[in-house]
C-alpha cells in the first residue's frame, strides 16, 4: 500500500517537473484567462506576456502570431520573454487568437483567445421623411456579444400594432427591421423606437422620427432620353439613305 502511493506520489512528481521544466506560457494582465479564453470589452487594454519555463531555452526567441499571421515584435522584445499589447481592444479581436511559441521548436507554445463583450450599438435618433406610397425602412443594428436577449419596437409609445399598420418586422442577429411598401400618413406618421436589451449592457434604444410627405412630381428623364435616342436614330437613318440615294447617282 504504502509503496503503490510511493509509486503514484513519484509518477505525479515526475510528470510535473517535466511539464515544469520546457514550456512556453502566455500571462495576461489585466485579468486571468480561463480554458485559454480571455473576457474583455471595448476600449480596454490587454496585455499578453509569453514566457520560456525552462533554463536550457532561456535565451531563446519567441514567435507571436494573431490568428496564424505573425506579429512584428522590436528587437529585445523576442528573447526568453516577450510581450504584446492590445490596445483599443476593437470588435474584430473578438475570437482572436493570439499564439506563442519557440521560434527554435513549434511544438513548444501556448496560445489564447479574446472574447471582446459589446452591446449593440444603437442610441440617438434619425429624422426619416418619406413620400406617401413610398417604401417605409427602419432599421436598427442589434449586433453584440453575447446576442441581445430581447428586440422590441414602439410607435408614438405604444408597442406597434403590425396589423392594422401593415408593417411588417424582421430582426435576425445583425438587425431589427420595421417596413411597408407604402407609407401612409396617418398609418405611419410619427414617433418609433427600436429597444434591444443585453445581459451585462442593459437597454439600448434608438428613436426614428418619421414624416410622410405628398408626393413630388418625377421629371421622367429615363423616358425621356429613350425619346431622344428614337428620335436621333431615325434622322441618322434617314441620312444614311439619302446619301446612298445620292451616292448611287453618281455611280
Ligand atoms: C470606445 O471608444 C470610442 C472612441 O473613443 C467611443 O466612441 C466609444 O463609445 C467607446 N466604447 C465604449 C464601449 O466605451
Ligand atoms: C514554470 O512553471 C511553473 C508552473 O507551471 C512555475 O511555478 C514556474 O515559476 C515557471 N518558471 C518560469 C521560469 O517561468
Ligand atoms: C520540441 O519539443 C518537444 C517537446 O518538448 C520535444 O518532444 C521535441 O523533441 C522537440 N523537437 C526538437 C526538434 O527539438
Ligand atoms: C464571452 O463572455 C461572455 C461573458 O462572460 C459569455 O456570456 C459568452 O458566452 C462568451 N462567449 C464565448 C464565445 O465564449
Ligand atoms: C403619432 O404621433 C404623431 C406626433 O405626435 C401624430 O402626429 C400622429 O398622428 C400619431 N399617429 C398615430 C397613428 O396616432
Amino acid at each position: 500500500m504504502k509503496s503503490m502511493f510511493r509509486q503514484v506520489f513519484l509518477h505525479w512528481l515526475l510528470c510535473s517537473c517535466t511539464t515544469q521544466v520546457l514550456g512556453v506560457l502566455i500571462q495576461t494582465a489585466p485579468g486571468t484567462s480561463t480554458n485559454g479564453v480571455i473576457v474583455t470589452e471595448l476600449n480596454k487594454t490587454v496585455s499578453l506576456v509569453c514566457h520560456i519555463n525552462g533554463s536550457s531555452y532561456q535565451d531563446e526567441n519567441l514567435v507571436w502570431l494573431r490568428n496564424g499571421a505573425t506579429i512584428s515584435l522590436k528587437e529585445g522584445n523576442t528573447e526568453g520573454r516577450s510581450s504584446v499589447c492590445i490596445t483599443p481592444v476593437i470588435q474584430a479581436d473578438n475570437g482572436a487568437t493570439f499564439t506563442c511559441y519557440l521560434s527554435k521548436n513549434s511544438s513548444l507554445r501556448d496560445s489564447i483567445t479574446l472574447n471582446v463583450t459589446y452591446g449593440p450599438q444603437l442610441s440617438g435618433s434619425e429624422e426619416i421623411t418619406v413620400e406617401k406610397e413610398e417604401a417605409l425602412v427602419l432599421q436598427c443594428d442589434i449586433w453584440a456579444n453575447p446576442p441581445v436577449q430581447s428586440v422590441s419596437w414602439t410607435f408614438n409609445n405604444t408597442n406597434v400594432d403590425l396589423e392594422a399598420t401593415g408593417l411588417l418586422e424582421t430582426t435576425d442577429g445583425f438587425n431589427t427591421k420595421l417596413s411597408n411598401g407604402r407609407a401612409v400618413k396617418s398609418l405611419h406618421e410619427g414617433t418609433y423606437e427600436c429597444s434591444a436589451i443585453h445581459a451585462i449592457y442593459g437597454r439600448h434604444t434608438k428613436t426614428f422620427y418619421v414624416t410622410v410627405t405628398e408626393k413630388t412630381f418625377k421629371f421622367p428623364l429615363f423616358p425621356m432620353i429613350a425619346g431622344l435616342v428614337v428620335v436621333f436614330l431615325t434622322i441618322l437613318l434617314a441620312i444614311i439613305a439619302r446619301c446612298q440615294r445620292i451616292m448611287k447617282c453618281f455611280q
